[in-house]
């Protein structure tokens, strides 16, 4: 899978990609990355990419021409359009979550495309074939919520993780069951017994309902929404 990322930060990207899995997956060429700095598509002797909004107001908004630009060199010519998503990183859109993730995990060619300042000239939209928010909270650019969501869709390609550990953690569709390790006993904190039984048929039983009443418990609407 290839990740393409316009911004016009591409060092903001160094050190959060050059860690754990996700650089793991970079090395065994289980995923590329490509930075496309908008700043290369601005325009004139100043490669201005941003003006002031058309009606007053503070701070400045990334120009449509720059922005079109840079998706349409970006675009794989030759990926199909369902092989290939342009994501616009914007407040305004939907709100991401695991069933996203695993949408894009799928794709040959994911485009994301990075706001910074007041934000993006709206006219950006027609380019683009979704936006995506990471919650609602403002962040300064996009390039935060694009390393979250690189992140988030990269260890769900089939080969970065171990087969099955996706299919057990959180989200999937429920909470995950809570996990322990060494020491069996943390001052008065002790494990429960079960998982040193060494009885695996009764700790799968017992993770499960675990997870359950942790969904209950702490996000009831995953169960809602699954049942609806
Ligand atoms: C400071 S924000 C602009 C906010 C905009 N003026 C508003 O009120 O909706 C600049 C850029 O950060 C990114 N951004 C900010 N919050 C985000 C969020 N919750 N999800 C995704 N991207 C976000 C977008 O790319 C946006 O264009």
């Amino acid at each position: 899978m290839k990740i393409s990322i316009l911004t016009l930060f591409p060092e903001m990207f160094q050190g959060p990609f050059d860690h754990s899995i996700v650089k793991r997956a970079i090395d065994k060429k289980l995923v590329e990355m490509n930075f496309v700095n908008l700043r290369d598509f601005g325009i004139g002797k100043h490669k201005v990419v941003d003006n002031k909004p058309y009606g007053g107001g503070k701070g400045m908004i990334l120009k449509v021409d720059v922005l079109k630009n840079a998706i349409d060199k970006t675009k794989d010519k030759k990926s199909s359009l369902k092989n290939q998503r342009i994501v616009l990183l914007d407040p305004t859109g939907k709100t991401f979550n695991q069933k996203k993730a695993i949408e894009l995990s799928n794709l040959n060619h994911l485009i994301l495309v990075c706001g910074h300042y007041e934000g993006i000239d709206k006219r950006v939209e027609k380019f683009v074939d979704e936006k995506i928010s990471i919650g609602d909270f403002v962040t300064t650019g996009g390039e935060i919520p694009a390393m979250l969501l690189t992140d988030a869709v990269v260890r769900l390609i089939k080969g970065v993780l171990k087969e099955g550990v996706v299919n057990k953690e959180s989200f999937s569709p429920g909470l995950e069951y809570p996990q322990y390790t060494k020491p069996r006993r943390f001052k008065n904190l002790r494990v429960p017994k079960i998982l040193l039984s060494g009885n695996h048929k009764k700790i799968d039983e017992w993770q499960k309902l675990q997870s359950i009443k942790n969904t209950i418990k702490s996000r009831p609407d995953l169960l809602v929404k699954r049942m609806g």
